[in-house]
């Protein structure tokens, strides 16, 4: 690997800069995406490996950052366990017949990974190629809570109020459904891995909804098989959004690395996971807003807070369209101008 900055910070080696990516890096913000999504629908784009491999490096050609994040989405999980998901523009995800009690339990499978997901294999080999070896590949799934979350609600919500419900008033059912989705995912980053992603991360975007009990029993209990499951494979990033009060426990997992949101000084940080684990993160992703200057001293702040080492640059969480592509080069230069 020419640039392997990315890898070393996961090994927790001593480095000259700090590795730097962004969340949903690869997407709604770039002019070049929009423009292949003007003629192509989503899940068009996740199935055609010659675009899915484009959109993957149209950032790093934009802006050289040290790893590509393979553009699909957490939601062809579900889609291969035989429940439809539809992508509505201007709206988001819609699961047209959530699951609702143990009978819609029943009815998913855990799928052959290679016959309803070998797509996202062939993605991975046509995206190692155009990076030839330049930069790592991360490869990601949602966690098992974060993808029941879309499955029982049918679509986005602040309050995920009925997974919740679900979990809460039919415990039996909803664990089933987490073992299953956990079964598929982690069959299915090891095949990923096989095809060439360097590492994985799992999403836990929804995390955070939990108190910190119900986070043990519906979440971290399945983050932490398919950490157990991976780990020898390649290295695993967990990122949990809203989720500092599990960091301690985390820091204890055989991940690779914890991602962290912006609600989390990079002290605490530090201080619940005993220093001793990669930390990724965390500017508030509202900040790529403030003027190029300032971006730059956050970056830089930043960097000295959660110290060169052991620290990965990134966003608290998912880049928003409407950034500036001047305040995204801003973030990213100020990383590799960090001395
Ligand atoms: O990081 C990357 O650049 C790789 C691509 C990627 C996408 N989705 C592409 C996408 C990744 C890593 C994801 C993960 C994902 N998908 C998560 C976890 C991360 C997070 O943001 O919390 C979640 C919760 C989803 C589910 C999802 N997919 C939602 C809620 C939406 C609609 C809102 C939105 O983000 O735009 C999507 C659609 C989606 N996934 C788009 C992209 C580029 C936009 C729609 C489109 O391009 O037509």
């Amino acid at each position: 690997m020419k640039n392997d900055l990315f890898l070393r910070a996961l090994k927790g080696e001593i480095v000259g800069r700090p590795p730097v990516w962004m969340m949903r890096q690869a997407g709604r913000y770039l002019p070049e995406f929009i423009a292949i999504r003007e003629k192509y629908d989503f899940f068009t784009r996740c199935r055609t490996p010659e675009l899915a491999s484009e959109i993957t490096v149209q950032p790093i050609r934009r802006f050289g950052m040290d790893a590509a994040i393979l553009f699909s989405d957490i939601l062809v999980i579900p889609q291969a366990m035989n429940i439809e998901v539809q992508m509505k523009p201007n709206f988001g995800p819609y699961l047209p017949n959530p699951i609702r009690n143990q009978k819609d339990v029943d009815a998913v499978i855990v799928p052959d990974i290679d016959e309803t997901l070998g797509y996202v294999m062939e993605a991975i080999k046509v995206t190692k190629q155009m990076l030839n070896d330049e930069i790592p590949l991360i490869g990601f799934a949602g966690s098992p809570w974060t993808i029941l979350c879309y499955c029982v609600q049918g679509q986005g919500s602040k309050t995920f109020d009925k997974a919740k419900e679900f979990c809460f008033t039919q415990p039996i059912a909803a664990h089933i459904l987490l073992q299953k989705i956990t079964d598929t995912t982690i069959a299915y980053l090891k095949e990923k891995v096989k095809a060439g992603v360097d590492v994985v991360q799992i999403f836990d975007s929804w995390g955070g909804m939990l108190s910190p009990v119900d986070y043990q029993e519906f979440s971290w209990k399945y983050i932490n098989q398919i950490i157990e499951a991976l780990k020898d494979d390649a290295p695993v990033i967990a990122f949990g959004k809203g989720c500092w009060f599990a960091l301690e426990e985390m820091s204890n997992s055989n991940a690779a690395a914890l991602g962290v949101d912006w609600t989390i000084t990079p002290q605490i940080a530090r201080k619940l996971t005993g220093n001793k684990i990669t930390l990724q993160g965390n500017l508030d992703p509202t900040r790529l807003l403030s003027p190029p200057k300032e971006i730059k001293k956050l970056v830089t702040q930043m960097i000295t807070d959660f110290g060169k080492d052991k620290y990965i640059v990134n966003l608290g969480h998912g880049i928003l369209p409407n950034v500036p592509l001047d305040n995204v080069k801003a973030f990213i230069d100020a990383v590799k101008e960090y001395k």
